[in-house]
C-alpha cells in the first residue's frame, strides 16, 4: 500500500512523518487521523482534514526574516476515480480545480501566542492544481510564514472536493532540515496540546447511534451481530462475549438490535469499520481481502450450483485429484474470464467460450510426495512445523486422565495404557522411564471437545469425538505417533465410548488407524478476534504523535477490516466456518470455550507459550535461554530467533524514549491504552492475576514484543502454510461426517468396512461442496498480495525522524535478512529431520520476506488476511 506522508524537503532532505493511510472525504466526513474541530461548523463537502503533530523548524525563529514556504501535496487517484473520471462528479471537481479551491492547506505553530497564551491563528492557503502524472495528482500552495511563527507542528488539509480523495504525502519547501519528534504526552509542545487531547477524543466518539461509512470513531462492543433471526429464526446465535460466552471486544457499530431478540444487532450489507481502517482503493483487485470477498460473494453461490447436492461425498480418491488435474466446471458467469482475472492461480484453463473451470492448484506438499497425508511420519512432523504447531505439549503426567465430570462425562481415566505404550516403544524404555525422560507428547483434544460431542452430532451430516493423540520422541529427534484415543460421551442412553487406535501391521488395523487419523480435528483460537482490542485501544488512546502509537501502526494494517469480513461472511450464521468446520453452529461457542480456558496474555510470548506446553524449560546456557523438548522443532527454533529479532529492535524503540521507569508510569495515554487493553477490550479477563503491568521499560518491552509476535511471526506460521497443508483435504479435514465403524457396529456397516474400507474413509472426509469451498478459501488466505508489507523489510516514515531509531531499523532489516540465511542453512541441514528431508516441504513459514502468491513464506507486519 502506498505510504502516506507529510515531509519537508531543503535541498535534497526529505523528513518524512507518520501519516497513517490519509483519505480526504467529500461526503461530510474526515477519514483519516485529523484535527476535526470544525468538522460540526463545516458546511456539507467541505470537509476539514488535518495533520498533525511534527515539528518541522522553521528558520523563521533563526533568521528573523519571513520565510517563502511552498507545500507540494501529492494525491493519488483511486480506483473510484479511475472508473468515473468522465463522470459528473468528476467534472465539477475539476471545475473547481481550475479556480484553485479545492484543497485548502493551513499551518498550525506549535507554539502558544506569549501575549494570550492560546493557540497562534493558523497560516492558511489554497493548494492548486499543477500536474497529473500517471496516478499522481500534485497541488502546490505558497505560503509566507511570519518570523515570530515558530515551529509548525501540524498541518491541516481541508478536502473541498465532492468526493473522497486519497493523500499521499504533503512536501513543505523551504525550510531547513530539522528532525520532527514523537512526543510524549508529557512532551507536547504547548500549540499542538489542545489538538492532541481533541483529536483523541474525535476518535473514542460517544457510544451513541449507528456509525456511518467514513467515520473514523473507534468503540467496543460483543459479538451479537452473527445471526439473522428476524429473517431466519435458524440463525439466532448466543452473544459471543461477556459472562457466558467470555471473548476478545470486536469493534462497535452501533446497528440497531433485531426484532426478535433484543440482544442481536442487525446485520447489514457493508459492516462499519473506521475509514482509515479500510482497504485502499488505489490499486483494487491486487489485495488479497478483495480478492477474498469476491470468492466469498461469487466463487461460493457458483460452487453450489456446479454442486447441487450438498452432502455428496467424494466417490473415488481420483475424483479428489480431479479437483487439481480436470477442474470443474463453473456455470458461465456474464463477463468471461471474470474469474480469470479474479483468481489467475486457481482458474489456469477456460477450456472453451462456454464455462469457466476451477482447477486448483497442486499444493507443494502434494507436488513433492503424492502420498503424504497418508503417512505416520508425516502427520508427526506437522504437529511442529506444520499448519498448526502450537498445540502438541509434552506429557508431564502419567496416567492420562480427563478432568472433566465423571457424573456427566464418564470415567475420567484414558484407554491409552501403560502396557499399551510398552508394546509400541519395547526395546527402547519403559513407560514410565519415557515419561521420566521427556519423551512422550501428546495433542490433546479431549476435554476441550467431549462437552461438545452430543450437540454437535445432533448437526445433520456431523460427528466429532474427544481426542488424545500420542508421540514418541525417537532416537532421531523425529515423532512417531503411538496410539490415537478417540471418546464419546455417555448420550442418548449410550454409555461412555472410548476405542484406543494404534499404527497396525495388518489391514483392519490399518484401515481403523487411517480412519482415526481423519477423526483428529483441530481447533485454533483465530488471532484475529484477540488482536482487534489491541488496535482499537490505541486508536482511542494513543495520540497519533506518541511514539508507541508510530511503532504499532503498521501492525495494525487492515487488521479490523479483514475482521469485519469475518463477520460478514465467514464466522457468521450459516458462514464458511459453519457449513465446513466441524463445530457447526457451535464455532464460536467452542472458540469462546478455548479463550476462557486457554488464552492469556503473558502466554502469547512465544517462550513462555513453549514453556506453558512443557515444550522447552528454561536454560541460562542455552541460545534463546530455553532448551527444547524436541530439539528440532522448526516452528519454536526459527520463530525464537525472530522472537529476538523483534524483542531487540522493540527494545533500542523502547529505550529510546523512555530512560527510565518513571516515564513509563507517568505516561498517562500509554497507562490509559493499555488499561482498556486489559479491562475493556479483553473485559471478560479484567480480574486475571496474570495480565502484565506497565511499569519499567522491561514490562513495556515484553508487552510491545508479544503484541508484535503475534500480528506478525505467529499468524504467518499458522496462515501462510494453510493451502499447503490443508489444499489437499485429506491431509487435515475440516470435519468428519461418519462415525468409526467400531462404535456402534452394525452389520451392513461392517460389511461395508470390510469390503470398501475408502467409502469409510471418503464418507468421513468432508463433502464435495464443503472441500471445494475450503479449498478456494484456503487458497485466497495463503496468498501474499503484490502490496504485501513485510516485517522490517521498509522503513515506517516516522521511524526515519530519529537517527536512533533510524540505526534500529537498519539493524532490525539487517537481522532479518540474515535470519533468511539462517533458516536456509537450517533447511539444508540433514540432521534437521523434521524440516528436511525425502519429499519434505522445507520449513520456510517464518522466512520474513515473500514474493506474491501461494509461497509458504514470507511474515507480514501485520494481520492482513
Ligand atoms: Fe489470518
Amino acid at each position: 500500500m502506498l505510504k502516506p506522508q507529510l515531509h519537508q524537503s531543503h535541498l535534497s532532505t526529505k523528513i518524512p512523518f507518520l501519516l497513517p493511510k490519509p483519505f480526504i472525504h467529500g461526503s461530510g466526513h474526515a477519514s483519516f487521523p485529523v484535527y476535526s474541530r470544525s468538522l460540526s461548523t463545516k458546511a456539507n463537502k467541505k470537509v476539514r482534514a488535518g495533520y498533525k503533530h511534527g515539528s518541522i523548524k522553521s528558520i523563521a525563529s533563526v533568521t528573523q526574516q519571513s520565510t517563502d514556504v511552498k507545500a507540494v501535496v501529492t494525491v493519488k487517484q483511486t480506483v473510484v476515480d479511475f472508473w468515473t473520471e468522465i463522470g459528473i462528479e468528476r467534472g465539477l471537481d475539476d471545475f473547481t480545480d481550475l479556480f484553485g479551491k479545492t484543497l485548502l492547506l493551513e499551518l498550525v505553530s506549535a507554539e502558544l501566542d506569549p501575549k494570550t497564551g492560546l493557540e497562534k491563528p493558523s497560516i492558511r492557503g489554497y493548494a492548486h492544481k499543477i500536474d497529473h502524472e500517471g496516478e499522481d495528482i500534485k497541488y502546490e500552495a505558497d505560503f509566507v510564514v511570519p518570523p515570530d511563527f515558530g515551529e509548525i507542528g501540524a498541518i491541516f488539509v481541508e478536502n473541498e472536493h465532492h468526493k473522497e480523495m486519497y493523500l499521499h504525502d504533503v512536501v513543505l519547501n523551504g525550510f531547513p532540515a530539522g528532525p520532527v519528534h514523537s512526543y510524549l504526552p508529557s512532551e507536547t509542545p504547548n500549540g499542538l496540546a489542545k489538538l492532541r487531547k481533541e483529536e483523541l477524543e474525535t476518535l473514542q466518539g460517544n457510544d451513541n447511534g449507528e456509525r456511518k461509512k467514513g467515520e473514523r470513531i473507534y468503540d467496543y462492543d460483543v459479538y451479537n451481530d452473527l445471526g439473522n433471526p428476524d429473517s431466519d429464526p435458524e440463525t439466532a446465535r448466543p452473544v459471543i462475549g461477556g459472562e457466558e460466552h467470555p471473548y476478545p471486544r470486536r469493534c462497535r457499530t452501533g446497528r440497531p438490535r433485531t426484532e426478535s431478540d433484543p440482544l442481536t444487532e442487525t446485520r447489514s450489507s457493508s459492516f462499519y469499520v473506521p475509514r482509515d481502517e479500510e482497504f485502499s482503493e488505489i490499486k483494487m483487485g491486487t489485495f488479497s481481502a478483495k480478492t477474498l470477498k469476491s470468492v466469498l460473494h461469487a466463487l461460493v453461490p457458483s460452487l453450489s450450483t456446479a454442486i447441487v447436492d450438498s452432502d455428496l461425498g467424494f466417490p473415488f480418491f481420483s475424483s479428489i485429484d480431479a479437483l487439481f488435474n480436470e477442474g470443474i466446471n463453473l456455470p458461465p458467469l456474464k463477463k468471461q474470464g471474470f474469474w480469470k482475472d479474479l483468481l489467475p492461480n486457481l482458474f489456469r484453463a477456460i477450456t472453451d467460450g462456454t464455462k469457466d473451470v476451477l482447477k486448483f492448484e497442486t499444493p507443494d506438499t502434494m507436488e513433492r510426495d503424492r502420498f503424504f497425508w497418508f503417512r505416520d511420519e508425516e502427520f508427526a512432523r506437522q504437529t511442529l512445523s506444520g499448519l498448526n504447531p502450537c498445540t502438541i505439549k509434552m506429557v508431564t503426567e502419567w496416567p492420562l486422565r480427563s478432568k472433566l465430570d465423571p457424573e456427566i462425562y464418564g470415567p475420567q481415566e484414558s484407554a491409552i495404557t501403560t502396557e499399551m505404550v510398552e508394546q509400541e516403544i519395547k526395546g527402547f524404555m519403559t513407560c514410565g522411564e519415557a515419561v521420566k525422560a521427556q519423551k512422550l507428547f501428546i495433542l490433546d483434544y479431549h476435554d476441550l471437545f467431549l462437552p461438545f460431542v452430543s450437540k454437535i452430532r445432533e448437526l445433520k451430516g456431523t460427528t466429532l469425538y474427544g481426542s488424545r493423540t500420542l508421540f514418541f520422541l525417537t532416537h532421531e529427534g523425529t515423532l512417531r505417533p503411538l496410539a490415537i484415543e478417540l471418546t464419546r460421551p455417555p448420550m442418548d442412553g449410550k454409555p461412555q465410548w472410548k476405542q484406543v487406535f494404534r499404527p497396525a501391521w495388518h489391514s483392519t488395523g490399518v484401515w481403523l488407524w487411517r480412519l482415526a487419523k481423519a477423526h483428529v480435528l483441530a481447533h485454533e483460537l483465530r488471532t484475529h478476534c484477540c488482536t482487534e482490542p489491541y488496535i482499537i485501544a490505541a486508536h482511542r488512546q494513543l495520540s497519533e504523535m506518541h511514539p508507541i502509537y508510530r511503532l504499532l501502526h503498521p501492525h495494525f494494517r487492515y487488521t479490523m477490516e479483514i475482521n469485519a469480513l469475518a463477520r460478514q461472511y465467514l464466522i457468521n450464521a450459516k458462514g464458511i466456518i459453519e457449513t465446513s468446520f466441524f463445530p457447526g453452529k457451535y464455532s464460536m461457542e467452542l472458540s469462546s470455550v478455548v479463550y476462557d480456558q486457554e488464552w492469556r496474555f503473558d502466554y502469547e510470548a512465544l517462550p513462555k507459550d513453549l514453556i506453558n506446553r512443557a515444550m522447552a524449560v528454561e536454560d541460562p546456557s542455552a541460545p534463546h535461554g530455553l532448551k527444547l523438548m524436541v530439539e528440532d522443532y522448526p516452528y519454536a527454533n526459527d520463530g525464537l530467533v525472530l522472537w529476538d529479532i523483534i524483542k531487540e529492535w522493540v527494545s533500542d524503540y523502547v529505550n529510546h524514549y523512555y530512560s527510565d521507569s518513571s516515564l513509563i508510569v507517568s505516561d498517562n495515554e500509554l497507562q490509559a491504552w493499555w488499561t482498556e487493553v486489559r479491562t475493556v477490550g479483553h473485559a471478560d479477563k479484567k480480574d486475571e492475576p496474570w495480565w502484565p503491568v506497565l511499569k519499567t521499560p522491561q514490562d513495556l518491552i515484553e508487552t510491545l514484543t508479544t503484541i508484535i509476535w503475534i500480528a506478525s511471526g505467529h499468524h504467518a506460521a499458522v496462515n501462510f502454510g494453510q493451502y499447503t497443508y490443508a489444499g489437499y483435504f485429506p491431509n487435515r479435514p475440516t470435519t468428519a461426517r461418519m462415525n468409526m465403524p467400531t462404535e456402534d457396529p452394525n452389520d451392513e456397516l461392517l460389511k461395508l468396512f470390510w469390503e470398501k474400507p475408502e467409502v469409510i474413509l471418503l464418507t468421513t472426509f468432508p463433502s464435495q461442496i464443503q472441500a471445494t469451498t475450503v479449498m478456494a478459501i484456503l487458497d485466497v488466505l495463503s496468498n501474499h498480495s503484490p502490496d504485501e508489507e513485510y516485517l522490517g523489510q521498509q522503513i515506517e516514515p516516522p521511524w526515519t525522524e530519529e537517527p536512533a531509531i533510524n540505526a534500529a531499523f537498519l539493524k532490525f532489516n539487517g537481522r532479518l535478512k540474515e535470519f533468511e540465511g539462517i533458516i536456509d542453512g537450517r533447511n539444508a541441514d540433514n540432521k534437521l529431520k523434521n524440516r528436511n528431508g525425502a519429499g519434505v516441504v522445507p520449513y520456510e513459514l517464518l522466512k520474513p520476506f515473500s514474493e506474491p502468491g501461494v509461497t509458504g513464506k514470507g511474515v507480514p507486519y501485520s494481520i492482513s488476511i
